[in-house]
């Protein structure tokens, strides 16, 4: 009886109430003085580029319901670290200070853009890691804690990217003295007699090279000491998580590290893992910057760090194939899950996709893809399934450059008519020339 009580599908509702928040030229005409968040009323700058279909995620927290597969997952998690502090539902508005600098980012860093993440106004946007949240959870003196919570990113619309998303951080805080030391060690004995006994093949880089430097301030025998505790820690996560599931049944989990970069780590790494045939990108982690520890008030001692993507690891493990099927209040969907339980998603029926191209030519101000993503899944939610450019070329003589998107119009839980893409299509055709004075051809 679903079908029957469904409201037929009308374009205008996703309409935004800001929609000239789109606008990222410097000066917006019609943009709100305030846009009210989680509650609270925030002034608008020319910085402002928030959408109303990101405003209308910050109060899912789908990582906090227990039979929500980001809630499952989390948990899992939790378990697997269980004399850790778990902390969850802070507030995803900080200051760019918060994301960035307090992180040693440099000013130059393009995740810094307003093309890249999402701005209130420049003084507050939305955290775009967990890692935001390092210092505050260092200075409050936790040892060893998670954090999890949902992280936003301006990014393209494909089956695997969905501007909001999920993270999990994790940290252990070791003194660095001969007592904490001594800590390490007992744990790292711990955790290689456990890790010797399990099926797992790993594929490792050295601690510190020449390539992944240890810290000035650090003494060498510590950090090498603290890198091994945060792979020895990671590759019995991997275990909990990937080990013995069906695609690895009988053969060793394969764990590859791989040296990294983040401005908040050194030595860095990558772990990938071999599931289903292919190495998938795991998580992020590192030796913790020393400047961070000191800005949180607790200067002698040394921690490893990671952060881990929820959606990324849980499309794997539930079988999920989509990414907008996380947001979906389809029963056929939420009543597949229960707390606790990593189970196999099995898919109802895919419904018929549809592709509409949509030219234009970019106005000589530039237009940024993400613009372009932004608009469309602020007009129409979740009904578009992927968005590519497909085509551009300059006139030879006018110089205008011209762009061809193809956007492809899928439901996850009914079937679309021809007549309701049109509209839709016609919706993002009209925004587009709106927001950004695009000429469609
Ligand atoms: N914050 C990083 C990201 O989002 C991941 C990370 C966390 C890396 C902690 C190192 C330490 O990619």
């Amino acid at each position: 009886m679903l079908v029957a009580l469904r409201v037929r599908y009308n374009p205008l509702i996703f309409r935004t109430t800001f929609k000239s928040c789109l606008c990222l030229s410097t000066s917006a005409p019609n943009k709100p003085p305030t846009i009210p968040l989680l509650g609270q009323k925030y002034p608008t700058d020319s910085s402002t580029n928030i959408t109303s279909a990101i405003t209308d995620k910050l109060a899912r927290n789908l990582y906090l319901e227990p039979a929500h597969p980001l809630g499952i997952l989390r948990s899992v998690v939790e378990r697997h670290f269980s004399d850790f502090t778990a902390l969850s539902g802070w507030s995803p508005l900080v200051t760019p200070s918060k994301n960035f600098d307090d992180l040693g980012f440099p000013e130059d860093h393009p995740g810094r853009a307003l093309t890249d993440s999402y701005y209130i106004n420049r003084d507050l946007m939305l955290r775009t890691h967990t890692s935001a949240h390092e210092v505050e959870v260092f200075s409050r003196g936790e040892r060893r804690w998670l954090l999890s919570a949902d992280v936003y990113r301006r990014d393209e619309i494909d089956a695997s990217h969905y501007p909001v998303f999920h993270q999990m951080e994790g940290a252990r805080v070791f003194p660095a003295t001969p007592a904490g030391m001594a800590e390490v060690e007992e744990d790292n004995a711990r955790l290689t007699a456990h890790l010797e006994r399990s099926n797992i093949v790993i594929e490792d880089v050295p601690h510190i090279s020449a390539t992944n430097p240890p810290q000035p301030t650090h003494d060498l025998r510590h950090a090498e000491l603290v890198a091994l505790n945060l792979k020895l820690s990671l590759n019995s996560l991997m275990l909990s998580l990937f080990g013995g599931r069906t695609g690895t049944s009988g053969e060793p989990l394969r764990v590859r590290w791989i040296e990294a970069y983040f401005p908040f780590t050194t030595p860095s790494f990558e772990v990938e893992v071999f599931f289903h045939g292919k190495w998938l990108e795991i998580l992020g982690c590192g030796v913790v910057q020393q400047q961070t520890l000191n800005r949180a008030n607790v200067p002698d001692n040394i921690s490893w760090a990671f952060g881990l993507g929820l959606e990324r690891i849980a499309m794997i493990l539930f079988s999920i194939p989509d990414i907008r099927l996380f947001w979906s209040k389809d029963p056929r969907f939420l009543t597949q899950f229960a707390a606790g339980e990593i189970t196999t998603f099995k898919p109802y029926s895919k419904y018929p996709p549809c592709y509409k191209d949509v030219s234009f030519w970019v106005p000589d101000t530039g237009l940024h893809d993400n613009d372009v993503f932004d608009l469309v899944r602020d007009t129409v939610g979740d009904l578009a399934e992927d968005v590519k450019m497909i085509d551009t070329f300059t006139h030879p003589k006018s110089h205008r450059t011209s762009r061809c998107y193809r956007i492809n119009y899928r439901s996850m839980d009914r079937s679309l008519s021809n007549e309701e893409t049109n509209d839709l299509n016609a919706a993002v055709v009209s925004r587009l020339a709106e927001a950004f004075g695009v000429e469609i051809r």
